[in-house]
């Protein structure tokens, strides 16, 4: 549990930041609770090897923390069977890759790819307030603070990806970089508090997205910029599988939406996924203007695939075998889209 004091008291002394003091001292009793896989995953914390590494890497697809010449000869192969083993009880690695001490995390996502796409396009990074809505494990907050933002605040409400968070932490040791165990509904109203705000993967998820939107409106600078990133419906004929487009379709005209009737991809929680005239749409009724669209890319498997870090279905698993083009459901299969707004 100190892991997760620690963690919450930088948080807690990091000037604007005390309006979060009783959200936290609230989440550090809750998860001091036995309960739920918070305990399993507070175990696992525990037996990851206290090793010091000698170098961080930030800026490059793999997030790295030391290598194996930081664990010293004597006890090295019981150091990085805890460490390993330590990592693995917190599957399934959704998002990556990392490497720690030469061990490799190969995730299910291949992160960096979506990184790829937009970081060149985006407003520098450097003295930024930085929020990050659905943060996973931090790659994308790893990936960010490599361009020396003020701060990056996620929020992660799922225990084991806030968990693999903590562990990467206890390496990276990142003091700018913060998460909190919660659904971005329970963060307090910061207002006019971000200058950047990365939602990616999270709107579809959303039984209002356009609540969502004018939530995160309000948190933002005037002048902000959020990076939106959202699964999409088109029939853009050149977006055959694999291939990527910067423009939205323009053949319909019509704000539309698929709104799935029961799974989508095997997902449970999958409530709108907007065509580019919606998703502009729903920008705009929510105060966003400057809206730029960076990229549209089939999901491929070779950004999506299982590995030995996840024990579940991957993205063939959730396509037509027959005809890939279509999910299992026989919606369009999945294609995302990144723009950017200002606020
Ligand atoms: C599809 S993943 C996307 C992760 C990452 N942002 C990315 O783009 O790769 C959605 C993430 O959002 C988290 N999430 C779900 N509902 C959320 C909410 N209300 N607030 C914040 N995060 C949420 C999930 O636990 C999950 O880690």
């Amino acid at each position: 549990m100190e892991t997760l004091l620690t963690n919450h008291r930088q948080l807690g002394t990091t000037p604007f930041l005390y309006s979060l003091e009783p959200l936290i001292s609230k989440l550090r009793k809750d998860l001091d609770l036995p309960r739920g896989n918070a305990q399993r995953y507070t175990d696992a914390l525990k037996g990851l090897p206290a090793i010091k590494p000698s170098l961080v890497i930030l800026d490059k697809d793999q997030v790295t923390a030391g290598t194996i010449q930081d664990i010293p000869m004597e006890g090295r192969r019981d150091a990085l069977n805890d460490l390993e083993s330590s990592l693995m009880a917190l599957s399934p690695w959704r998002k990556g890759p990392f490497r720690l001490f030469d061990l490799e995390i190969d995730s299910e996502w291949r992160s960096n790819l979506k990184w790829d796409r937009f970081a060149h396009e985006i407003s520098s990074l450097r003295g930024r307030r930085i929020l990050d809505i659905g943060s996973s494990n931090g790659y994308y907050m790893f990936r960010a603070a490599a361009r020396e933002p003020w701060m990056v605040l996620g929020v992660e409400p799922q225990h084991t990806f806030y968990f693999q968070y903590l562990a990467l932490q206890k390496y990276l040791n990142l003091d700018r970089v913060f998460c909190l165990p919660i659904p971005f509904d329970d963060l307090p109203m910061m207002e006019g508090f971000f200058d950047t705000v990365f939602c990616m993967g999270i709107l579809y998820h959303r039984k209002s997205p356009i609540d969502m939107l004018k939530n995160i409106q309000a948190m933002m600078k005037k002048g902000g910029e959020i990076i939106l990133e959202n699964l999409i419906v088109t029939d853009h004929p050149d977006l055959l599988r694999g291939s990527r487009v910067a423009e939205p379709y323009p053949g319909s005209p019509m704000p539309l939406c698929l709104c799935p009737e029961g799974r989508y991809a095997k997902m449970r929680n999958v409530y709108f996924i907007p065509n580019p005239k919606t998703m502009e749409s729903w920008l705009k009724r929510t105060g966003f203007h400057n809206i730029r669209w960076i990229d549209i890319s089939a999901t491929t498997p070779e950004e999506q695939r299982k590995t030995p870090w996840i024990a579940t279905e991957s993205l063939t698993d959730f396509l037509d075998p027959h005809d890939p083009s279509k999910t299992v459901e026989g919606y369009p299969a999945p294609v995302r889209a990144i723009v950017t707004a200002r606020s």
